[in-house]
């Protein structure tokens, strides 16, 4: 029979998660679907407590169902339980299962692009205390960067997050980030600045040593003006589209029991549809 998994959300019709399983299920030559599926807030529950009964073997959770997902697993890995958002479900035993992939795929690509990067990152500035930000920070603090700082617009936000997630951070405004930037290792911008559609990111690197690691997570447009500024003064730098692909491969794993890869052609055919996108 024909599995079918599918990415949930509210709107959906932006997801780019049926191209790359798409992919996937072509080049494994898998009998497999995977489609968009719209479900309003207000069907949300009632959907993934009807999971077991449909006809999906799993899907992923994007916005704003995420934190419902977690509400409604009956398993839930260790991260699931430390921050409270799912994006990765599958049925097991008949009963919905759910991870939450984003931080293995912040952590392969960071890997993948500068091996080693934890031996020498003592110091992270991470920008943002959004949604992502918690997977971020959360896989710094699994790697074992020693000091965190969390640079928000809203000190807020940056303070519940700290809270929720039971992480020791410092927590900073953008007025302080040029202090800090000096003793920092990577800089990971999480907000959405810098994304289409949104302000960019002002922001200076003079005081970034030459050595120092700059990621962004906004992968639209790939190439922002943080990582070509980076780029310019000859820091290493990693966009964010390498995440948005890892974190695809446990769930296709899980749904069609191959383990994918990542590989040039499946970033280029994500890359040929951003640039699409870009001239619309
Ligand atoms: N590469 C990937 O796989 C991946 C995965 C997830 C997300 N992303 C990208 O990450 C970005 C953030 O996503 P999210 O889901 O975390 O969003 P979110 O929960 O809405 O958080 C947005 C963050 O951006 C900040 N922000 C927004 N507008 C701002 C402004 N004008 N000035 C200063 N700060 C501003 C917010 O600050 P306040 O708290 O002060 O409002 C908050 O920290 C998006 O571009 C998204 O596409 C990428």
């Amino acid at each position: 029979m024909t599995k079918r998994a599918a990415v949930i959300g509210y709107p959906v019709a932006h997801s780019r998660s049926p191209l790359i399983h798409g992919y996937w299920l072509r080049e494994h030559e898998i009998e497999g679907e995977y489609v968009r599926h719209e479900v309003k807030p207000e069907q949300i529950d009632q959907f993934l407590n009807n999971f077991p009964n449909g006809n999906f073997v799993g899907c992923n959770v994007t916005l704003p169902h995420k934190e419902a997902a977690a509400r409604n697993l009956a398993a839930a890995t260790p991260v699931v339980r430390a921050l409270g958002v799912a994006n990765t479900l599958w049925l097991e035993d008949g009963k919905l299962h759910g991870d939450n992939t984003d931080v293995a795929g912040f952590l392969a690509h960071l890997d993948d692009s500068i091996p080693g990067w934890d031996r020498r990152t003592k110091h992270a500035v991470v920008l943002g205390a959004g949604g992502a930000t918690r997977s971020i920070v959360y896989g710094l603090r699994e790697r074992g960067v020693e000091t965190i700082s969390i640079v928000n617009r809203s000190y807020e936000r940056a303070s519940l997050l700290v809270q929720e997630i039971k992480i020791e951070a410092n927590i900073a405004g953008f007025d302080q980030v040029e202090t800090l930037l000096p003793s920092a290792n990577l800089l990971i911008n999480t907000t959405a600045l810098g994304m289409k559609g949104q302000p960019q990111l002002e922001i200076d690197l003079k005081n970034l040593k030459p050595e120092a690691a700059v990621y962004d997570i906004v992968y639209a447009p790939l190439e922002t003006d943080l990582l070509r500024q980076a780029r310019e003064r000859g820091h290493p730098a990693v966009d964010g589209l390498g995440m948005l692909l890892h974190q695809a491969v446990p769930g296709f794993e899980r749904w069609f029991g191959v383990r994918p890869k990542v590989t040039k052609e499946l970033r280029a055919l994500i890359v040929a549809d951003l640039e699409k996108d870009a001239r619309k």
